[in-house]
Parts: C-alpha cells; structure tokens; sequence
C-alpha cells in the first residue's frame, strides 16, 4: 500500500518499510522488557515486533487519525495512541525498564520545529535511565538527527539494509 497523504514532510516515506528493514528494526528492540513504536504508518515494523517480541508489553504511536484507526483494528493486543510523539514520552510514567524505543519518524524531512521538540523529547527520555534506547532509520549514512542536549548519549550505526526502497541504515541512540 502506498502512504499518500496530505503533508509528505510528516510522512518521509513513499513505499512502506520492507520485510528485512522491519525484522531488522525489531532485531534492535532485543533484551527490552516495554517497546514504544514511534510513528508506525502502515504497520509493517508493528508486525515484526508483533512476531518478533510477542510478549513485550508494546505502546504504537502514530499522529493520523485513520492509520492509528487500522493499526488499533489490526494489532488488538498492543496499546495504540493517535498522539505526537514528544507528548507520549514527556508523559511517560517511570517504571519497567528497559524501554526500547522504535522510530520510523522521518526526522530529515520534518518541519524544524517538529524535528527539534520532538528530537529534544527524545533525548530527555532517554538521558533519565541508562538502559533506555532508540533505533532509528535513515535513508542517507548520517545519524538521523543532530543531539541537542550535549554528548552523554551516543549514535552506532547497526546494519545496513540493502533489500528496502531505497537502502536503509539501521541506528542505535543510546548511553555512551
Ligand atoms: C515513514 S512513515 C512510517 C513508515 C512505517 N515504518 C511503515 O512501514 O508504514 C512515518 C510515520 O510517522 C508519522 N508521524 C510523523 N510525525 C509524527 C509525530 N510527531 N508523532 C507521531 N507520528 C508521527 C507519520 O504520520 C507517518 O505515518
């Protein structure tokens, strides 16, 4: 299914994630005793942390009002939040960890005040416990987004993804 919507820059993506980008996004959540999904579109990373994680407790988060519709339809055993994501993770309760945060957000091509405050939010979440962290693709080989809040978290590249359109790199955010 194509993601055609009204504001391309939200959405970053024209083709969903292949198989072998999703399994090996869902590969990174390995060891995490809560996942949240950021940005899920069509679901296809949501599947491979269905089938990969099936007794992970998981939170889906996804701005469209439809797509957070279907994804509640079609994954009824995850908690799935029509919300943005930095409001989702300023409000997150503390508790178990690790919590292992997945990210489809298309931070290259987010308008900049999207891309900061929900970039921020992220680096907030992640600096209040060490064994938080963030997996993130891209489509370029950079780090998906510049660290606004000094050098205590650090960016590793995972694998790359050749068998996506186009190629993905896969990115670890986590303590140094
Ligand atoms: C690249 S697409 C997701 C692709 C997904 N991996 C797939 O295969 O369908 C990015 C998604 O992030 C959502 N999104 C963008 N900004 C968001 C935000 N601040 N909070 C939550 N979702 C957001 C968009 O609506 C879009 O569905």
């Amino acid at each position: 299914m194509m993601l055609a919507f009204a504001r391309p820059t939200m959405v970053g993506a024209i083709w969903p994630s292949s198989r072998h980008l999703a399994q090996a996004m869902a590969q990174g959540a390995d060891g995490a005793r809560r996942i949240v999904e950021l940005g899920a579109g069509t679901g296809a990373i949501t599947q491979a942390l269905c089938e990969r994680h099936p007794h992970t407790p998981t939170t889906v988060v996804e701005l469209q009002p439809e797509l957070a519709d279907q994804l509640r339809q079609r994954f009824s055993g995850m908690t799935v939040l029509q919300a943005p994501a930095h409001e989702v993770l300023e409000a997150w309760p503390e508790g178990e960890e690790p919590v292992v945060v997945v990210s489809s957000l298309p931070f290259r091509s987010l308008p900049p005040p999207w891309r900061d405050g929900t970039s921020r939010a992220i680096e907030h979440f992640l600096r209040a416990q060490p064994e938080r962290r963030l997996i993130q693709y891209t489509y370029q080989p950079r780090a998906p987004f510049d660290l606004q809040l000094g050098e205590s978290l650090v960016w590793r590249k995972r694998t790359v993804v050749w068998r996506n359109a186009p190629p993905a790199w896969v990115w670890e955010l986590g303590a140094g």
